[in-house]
């Protein structure tokens, strides 16, 4: 499978993933310390996962999803439930606190969505039983991150040139996913190839997730990049040093219209305007199909003070009136190619997205059904 891009924690002289399971805890890497420090802290709680997702501790769409997936595990076991009815119960309120922490990224309920689901259907009967297949599905929404990355890699990569310089917006690499990442995994990918190829990597402002996240990624696997400030894309693209935008995507509403981290829009725009290929790499769990187009996407506001202070150093008056919004849209019409695990959707992107909604969708029940009937399957958690 080629190299894998895990952290390895310094303690314990293990790799890591941005979230993981152990000892019944939410393992994250706290991503608001990086560059600088490398902690891993382990979470115990319902409330202090969601608390995790809203401040950021972990973030990135499917990372926050798989999160919230291992969250609904802990409901699982705090909950005073005895009988499978009462458990239930417990997890539809986890969900609901779950799924408000970050209201864009719509992995987040789509993955306590399935483990609701998965205990639903699993018809356990024991709440210790119901136990081990919330955890069972946890992981397998994990690992499938993975999987699905590794795919979407592939598919990317196929699109990109060698020698190529790749403009990426905010962190969509192993931080931002269990590990590997979306559009950062396309350059990986490429990277494996052999493919040279060179990343303009931009801040964003506010909360810099290019600078502190994508930058530290892409210098530990020694991908040539250069770190610019989100005013030089232009400028960039203009004087043809750009040959493709990659970013990834909080959520994808069934027209494609993509929502992801501000200022993807204006990337797209001007990328348009230069005819540069503009791809957005996105698992299919990103796609909400319930949604006809962008206009109807949640875009979460964030405090103030992301604005008005970099960490912890103010830089704007006291008092200023502060408007921001973390996320934006992208009209369909930018895009050249969405990325998804299930191949490169083209437009029209209402026929293509729901195809490749339609194939995970039976493909993820085919592997619940290989686990429920593979022998010990649907055991108790650890
Ligand atoms: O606010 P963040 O840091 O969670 O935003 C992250 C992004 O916008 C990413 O581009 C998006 O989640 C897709 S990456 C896997």
């Amino acid at each position: 499978m080629g190299r894998r891009f895990l952290w390895v924690d310094a303690m314990t002289n293990q790799s890591v993933r941005a979230v993981f399971w152990e000892n019944r805890q939410v393992m994250l890497i706290d991503q608001r310390l990086l560059p600088g420090t490398f902690v891993v802290n382990g979470y115990a709680t319902v409330a202090a996962v969601a608390e995790a997702i809203q401040t950021m501790v972990v973030r990135g769409a499917p990372a926050i999803g798989a999160a919230g997936a291992y969250a609904m595990v802990l409901a699982a076991h705090s909950s005073p439930a005895h009988d499978t009815a009462g458990l239930l119960a417990d997890l539809r309120r986890a969900k609901v606190l779950l799924d408000d922490a970050r209201p864009t990224a719509v992995n987040l309920s789509w993955a306590t969505a399935r483990m609701l689901d998965a205990a639903e259907q699993g018809a356990a009967p024991s709440v210790a039983l119901l136990q081990g297949l919330l955890l069972d599905e946890a992981d397998a929404i994990a690992e499938e991150d993975v999987a699905t990355n590794r795919r979407m890699g592939l598919y990317g990569a196929a699109l990109i040139a060698d020698g190529a310089n790749l403009l990426h917006h905010c962190n969509t690499g192993a931080l931002a996913t269990v590990d590997f990442g979306t559009a950062l995994g396309v350059v990986y990918a490429c990277a494996e190839q052999g493919k040279r190829v060179h990343v303009w990597v931009d801040e964003p402002r506010p909360r810099l997730q290019g600078a502190r996240l994508t930058a530290w990624e892409l210098l530990r696997a020694g991908i040539p990049m250069h770190l610019i400030a989100d005013n030089s894309a232009g400028h960039l693209m203009r004087t043809g040093q750009v040959d493709a935008v990659l970013f990834g995507a909080d959520r994808v509403a069934a027209n494609g219209d993509v929502a992801n981290k501000i200022g993807t829009y204006k990337l797209a725009v001007v990328a348009c305007e230069n005819r540069i290929p503009v791809y957005a790499v996105v698992p299919t769990s990103t796609v909400d199909l319930a949604l006809a187009d962008g206009d109807q996407i949640p875009i979460e506001e964030r405090s103030s003070e992301e604005v008005t202070h970099i960490d912890g150093v103010a830089i704007a008056p006291d008092g200023v009136p502060v408007y921001n919004p973390a996320f934006d849209v992208t009209p369909h019409r930018y895009l050249t190619a969405i990325v998804t695990e299930e191949g490169v959707c083209y437009p029209p992107f209402a026929v293509s997205l729901r195809r490749a909604k339609a194939a995970a969708e039976v493909r993820i029940g085919e592997q619940r059904r290989q686990r429920r009937d593979a022998p010990g399957g649907g055991g108790v958690a650890q």
